[in-house]
């Protein structure tokens, strides 16, 4: 998450028509970059189970299930209504996500896009150590959970254990103000324990147990992803890392939900029975001011038919004008 937690106000729609209606924290750069690491891994005819730690509402989870293949399996890891097993962890719940988080809302989104729900296992992510999740089974983890130090790095370990040699961590919020904890934790985690860095972009750290440098190179063989981003290729402690930001336009949008096409007549709908209404409100209005503009005229000409105002017209018409202002003196005086 690199933003401030989504305001407690946001209501997300019953049904997401696009990616872009369930809320979360992830963006066009990542999620292009998700698709390109699973795509590579796919062309590559690698195949294994697909892990995400902390999945929300569901956007990144949505995307990691674009890809899996025959035979795979998707596990999400989330809290989701349940209680957190401290009270840091507590905390961070309840200031981010107890106002909109609910398994059912996460499912319901999920299925706005796939046929069939992931793997849900709703706990704590230190529900997946201790052999929970089958040893080397993984090509792609995606660590998005709790930002405290401890729990990240716990997540790092299940993440080490999980993953296929040439399989892919991605952590989010590695490099946020807020998460500092996350970041000290990916550190730790490439300097001690041998986590190689693959690129990095402003919210997530792509890196792997095995060897980066293909990925790398195809990175930067293509200057990145997307046509017009910016790329920058340095030394850290002895870590090649390829970094990627600037513009992601040109992605491709993800594809539409199973209600895009009914929400979009819908809406259709919706605009021509407001334009409608709006078109007769115009012709009642218009109406209105012609029947009271003719009120007003006749009122007028009532008023100049009156046998006093007949008179006084006449006189004026007869009398030489030097008499007419002499009289009006008179009357004035
Ligand atoms: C930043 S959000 C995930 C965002 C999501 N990946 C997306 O793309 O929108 C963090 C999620 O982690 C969950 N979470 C926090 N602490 C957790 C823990 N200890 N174990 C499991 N899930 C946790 C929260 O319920 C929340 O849904």
């Amino acid at each position: 998450m690199t933003d401030a937690a989504l305001s407690a106000d946001q209501q997300q729609p019953a049904e997401p028509a696009v990616l872009d209606d369930v809320p979360g924290w992830f963006w066009e750069h990542d999620r292009h970059l998700f698709d390109w690491f699973l795509g590579r891994q796919e062309k590559a005819g690698l195949s294994g189970d697909l892990l995400e730690m902390g999945a929300y509402l569901g956007r990144s989870a949505i995307v990691i299930g674009e890809h899996l293949q025959a035979g795979e399996t998707f596990t999400v890891c989330d809290l989701f209504d349940s209680d957190a097993p401290d009270d840091d962890n507590a905390a961070e719940m309840d200031m981010s996500y107890r106002r909109t988080l609910t398994r059912t809302a996460f499912e319901s989104n999920y299925l706005s896009f796939h046929d069939r729900l992931p793997e849900i296992v709703q706990a704590p992510t230190s529900a997946l150590a201790g052999g929970r999740v089958p040893p080397g089974a993984f090509r792609f983890v995606h660590i998005d959970a709790s930002h405290l130090f401890e729990h990240v790095a716990g997540d790092l370990q299940v993440a080490r254990a999980a993953l296929a040699p040439e399989g892919v961590v991605v952590l989010d919020d590695y490099r946020s103000a807020h998460t500092p904890g996350v970041a000290a934790a990916t550190w730790e985690a490439v300097l001690n324990h041998g986590l190689r860095p693959i690129v990095l972009t402003e919210a997530k750290f792509y890196a792997t147990w095995g060897d980066p440098e293909a990925a790398q190179l195809d990175l930067l063989a293509h200057r990145g992803t997307l046509p017009r981003c910016d790329m920058t290729n340095e030394m850290i402690a002895a870590h090649r890392v390829v970094r990627i930001g600037g513009s992601s336009d040109g992605a491709e949008p993800f594809r539409v939900s199973r209600h895009h096409a009914r929400l979009t007549v819908e809406a259709e709908r919706r605009e021509l029975a407001r334009a409608a209404e709006e078109a007769l409100r115009g012709a009642e209005r218009e109406r209105d001011e012609a029947l009271r503009d003719l009120a007003e005229r006749r009122t007028r000409a009532a008023e100049r038919r009156r046998p006093v105002n007949v008179a006084k017209r006449a006189v004026g018409d007869l009398l030489p004008p030097v008499v007419t202002s002499a009289l009006r003196r008179a009357r004035r005086g």
